[in-house]
């Protein structure tokens, strides 16, 4: 996904979603909001077994690949729009309807990818509990796409009140429901690919569930028109013959997209006990439904203390300001073999940033 760290690459080897690391010499990067998950072994098969293949142009591949995700998602291949990610998705939305509308905290992708292509945007806040206000969407332009993300980004969560759909696809030209971390949710709600509304796009990202962010690739899903009137601006061949044989590859094997969800929710559960530990850091820590967890820092520390703190120490999070979140920090789920490090780097901060004298005595451990 996009680069959200300021601070330059440190030298060093970083470590992802399968490897393990010593303490001391490796990198670890839970500043995207990335999964432990590792790619589809038919997707890897599929690149494999079509590398030679390379010199010719995507012909007939990318029917190939809507095919295949249409059918594995019930849907007719008209409906499908194979994307290069989520940043071609929203650039396609954006230049279509003119405007964008989306929500704060919320998915800086959204309003990034508006800003680069001079686009007007409003950003709807979010109230205290993260949920939208009341007649949130009043102020904002009709003609306006709104885009947001369900579970959302960074918040974790989702809206309580289910009437939020209907009311955006009243008042926007253009709705996309953004569902990328739909399937590593506690409890996934039903897809909005099954429903049926003129303006409604969703949003099906394969960086996720399927561990397929390196080859960017998405889908696009919506009534046959709509669809057809957002691919006129797309340009040639924009999805490459390596993603979409990782796409036709994954698609064959879809039977441990569910065991690799599960893995999600239980790394969840293990990195949201780890920040608990660090208690002269947070003062609140968050489960999500996504790929990351949430710690609310210290007033008196400070969020950029503690990431740079973080950094130095080889390991990167996210500052929430950076998605509308001041106060937070997210760090990204990899895998269990990460755990201890990131244990070991958040004491060191603690003892760094003289954060265990705020501690009660009773609390200390
Ligand atoms: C809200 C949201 N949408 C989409 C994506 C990923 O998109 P892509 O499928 O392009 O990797 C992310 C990843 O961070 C995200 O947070």
């Amino acid at each position: 996904m996009l680069t959200i760290s300021k601070d330059p690459e440190p030298n060093g080897r970083p470590i992802g979603s399968a490897s393990r690391a010593s303490f001391d010499d490796t990198l670890l990067l839970l500043d995207y909001a990335e999964t432990a998950v590792p790619p589809l072994p038919k997707a890897i098969r599929r690149i494999q077994d079509h590398a030679h293949e390379l010199n010719r142009y995507p012909r007939g591949l990318r029917e190939e690949a809507t095919r295949a995700f249409a059918q594995a998602h019930g849907l007719e291949a008209d409906q499908v729009l194979l994307t290069s990610g989520v940043d071609e998705a929203t650039d396609l939305v954006l230049l279509e309807a003119g405007m964008l509308t989306c929500v704060t905290p919320g998915f800086f992708g959204y309003w990034e990818r508006a800003k680069a292509l001079n686009i007007p945007t409003t950003r709807v806040q979010l109230n205290a509990a993260w949920q939208l206000p009341e007649r949130w969407y009043e102020d904002a332009s009709r003609e306006s796409a709104f885009l947001v993300a369900q579970p959302n980004n960074p918040t974790g969560s989702r809206f309580d009140d289910a009437t939020w759909l209907d009311q955006a696809l009243d008042w926007f030209s253009i709705v996309v429901v953004d569902e990328t971390y739909r399937l590593v949710a506690d409890e996934p709600a039903e897809s909005c690919t099954n429903r049926r509304a003129d303006n409604l796009l969703t949003f099906v990202s394969l960086s996720k569930s399927y561990g397929l962010a390196g080859v960017r690739i998405g889908a696009l899903i919506g009534r046959a028109e709509l669809v057809a009137r957002i691919a006129q601006r797309q340009r040639f061949h924009a999805v490459d013959s390596i993603s979409l044989h990782a796409v036709i590859g994954a698609l064959e094997d879809v039977d441990n997209v569910a065991a690799a969800s599960e893995e999600v929710r239980r790394l969840r559960r293990l990195y949201v006990d780890v920040l608990k530990e660090a208690r002269g850091l947070f003062t609140e820590v968050r489960t999500t439904d996504c790929t990351f967890v949430l710690g609310r820092v210290h007033d008196h520390l400070g969020v950029e203390r503690l990431v740079t703190e973080m950094a130095t120490h080889g390991v990167r999070v996210t500052d929430g300001s950076l998605l509308g979140l001041p106060g937070w920090i997210r760090v990204g789920i990899a895998d269990a073999s990460a755990i201890e490090h990131l244990l070991a780097v958040l004491r060191r901060c603690e003892l760094a940033l003289d954060a265990t004298s705020h501690v009660g005595a009773s609390q200390r451990r």
